[in-house]
């Protein structure tokens, strides 16, 4: 149910539509001229406005104009007499949502109304975060799951406290730290995404911490490290369950004294940057498993935030769709492309084991290659049509620097071991099944990285 204000010079043309989007479910007000509709907008901002072009002497476009001028405008539908399309061109110029036709279909009508309040609810969510900056590359969601994720990072954002932002890959951890910098005073301040996974033991110190002129073979000048460059910035320490334990150490006693040594340098250097830690990883067992430092571990999950799986919040997979849709439509300039109901349903239903990056390349694929203005069902991949296996999905196929592929390759084994272990609830048995593995294999791969037998 939306705030519906009709604005019409005719009587009963206005009385129609009140009866029309009542019928609907909507809460209807009417102005029959400029200054009454102009009250109308002062009094409580629409959702959305079905304004006449013509208006007696007056214009439609001015009631369009004072609602784009609202602090969270309104979507307008403007309705333009028939023969006359330059109206409905300006109208849409001048940022009109969309325009119908006199004599215009009631249906017709109301799907475009629909849309339109969707657009705009859609808007009022993104609204707080767009505001600060973040833009509109963020999709808050609805679900309570990310309102409560969301609710923390504001809280959050203003302190100068560590935190560390878990979740599977592709949930979101970098979307939240970068809202954790962005809604910070430090905002002005660089962002700066460290890989801890990606990049070789030796190389990330230098990163991290900097390094001298002759600290090794290479290293021909002084290098400040990413800490200190930051300034008075956000580090986001990305992966930071890949960390080997000797960096871990020296990490720890980093973070407790605020400053660095740069490698091959006795000198200490105080640094300003906030951390950010994330993690696809489960810390806690991986500390009993002995890899990773349980004090570490308190240092950095000061605050902890936890993304949770799209799987998990369905409900805002609908609206992300859109999201993503509505944002790869503008950029390819094809702002009519939209999902039909059954590409919808089968999203609806996919379990998305790579979350939201996983939805957001369905959705750009489907529009980047289709030649219909609806992407149907065979515009998705046969994944998400339901018809392939898990052996068919694309992977991430970025080669950064330090990059070793057996290194790469053990991760993604280890993430789907422990992955499984969750989903079974320790049963090993059901894991090696999950994975398509016999229960020797798996019993194997669990040994080879060093998994204990009860590591659940
Ligand atoms: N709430 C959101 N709104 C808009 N885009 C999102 C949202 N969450 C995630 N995305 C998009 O999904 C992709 C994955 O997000 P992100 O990189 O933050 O995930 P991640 O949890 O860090 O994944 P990984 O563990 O693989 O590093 C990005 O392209 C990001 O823009
Ligand atoms: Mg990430």
């Amino acid at each position: 149910m939306a705030d519906v204000l009709v604005v019409d010079d005719e009587p009963s043309i206005r009385e129609f539509l009140e009866v029309l989007l009542s019928k609907y479910g909507h809460q209807t007000r009417t102005a029959g001229s400029l200054r009454e509709a102009r009250e109308a907008l002062e009094v409580k901002a629409p959702e959305l406005v079905v304004t006449d072009f013509r208006l007696g002497r007056e214009s439609g476009l001015d009631v369009l104009k004072a609602a784009r001028a609202l602090p969270l405008p309104p979507e307008v539908i403007v309705v333009t007499a028939f023969g006359t399309p330059a109206s409905a061109v300006e109208a849409m110029r001048q940022g009109a949502y969309d325009y119908v036709t006199k004599p215009f279909d009631n249906d017709e009508l109301m799907l475009l109304v629909e849309r339109a309040v969707e657009k705009r609810s859609l808007r009022a969510e993104n609204r707080q975060l767009r505001s600060s900056a973040l833009g509109a590359s963020v999709f808050m969601g609805s679900s309570p799951a990310m309102q409560q994720v969301w609710s923390i990072v504001q809280k959050v954002a203003p302190t100068r406290a560590t935190v560390l932002v878990t979740g599977e890959s592709g949930t979101g951890k970098e979307v939240v730290a970068r809202a954790i910098h962005l809604l910070s005073p430090r905002a002005g301040h660089p962002f700066v995404p460290v890989n801890c996974g990606a990049i070789a033991e030796g190389v990330l110190e230098s990163e991290l911490f900097g390094h001298v002129k002759g600290a090794f073979t290479g290293a021909t000048s002084d290098r400040q490290g990413l800490l200190v460059s930051a300034g008075e910035g956000t580090v986001m320490l990305d992966e930071v369950g890949e960390l080997p334990l000797g960096t871990q150490v020296k990490l720890l006693r980093v973070l407790q004294e605020r400053q660095v040594k740069p490698v091959g340098s006795s000198r200490e250097v105080p640094f300003e940057a906030r951390i950010v830690a994330a993690t696809n990883r489960n810390l806690e067992a991986e500390v009993k498993a002995g890899r990773f430092r349980e004090d570490l571990l308190f240092r950095l999950n000061v605050i902890s935030l936890e993304v949770p799986p799209l799987r998990q919040r369905r409900e805002d997979v609908p609206r992300l769709a859109e999201f993503f849709l509505e944002r790869i439509a503008r950029e390819l300039g094809r702002p009519r492309l939209r999902l039909s109901s059954e590409s919808l349903e089968a999203l609806q239903r996919f379990s998305f084991p790579g979350n939201v990056r996983q939805m957001q390349n369905v959705i750009e694929r489907a529009a980047t290659l289709s030649d219909t203005d609806e992407l149907g069902l065979a515009s998705l991949p046969p994944l998400v049509q339901g018809t392939a296996t898990p052996m068919e999905a694309e992977p991430d196929l970025s080669l950064p620097v330090g990059f070793s592929l057996e290194r790469h390759l053990d991760t993604i084994e280890r993430r789907y071991l422990h992955e499984a272990l969750r989903r079974s609830g320790g049963s090993k048995m059901k894991a090696a099944e999950q994975l398509g593995l016999s229960f020797r294999s798996f019993r194997y791969r669990l040994a080879k990285h060093g998994l204990p037998p009860d590591d659940a």
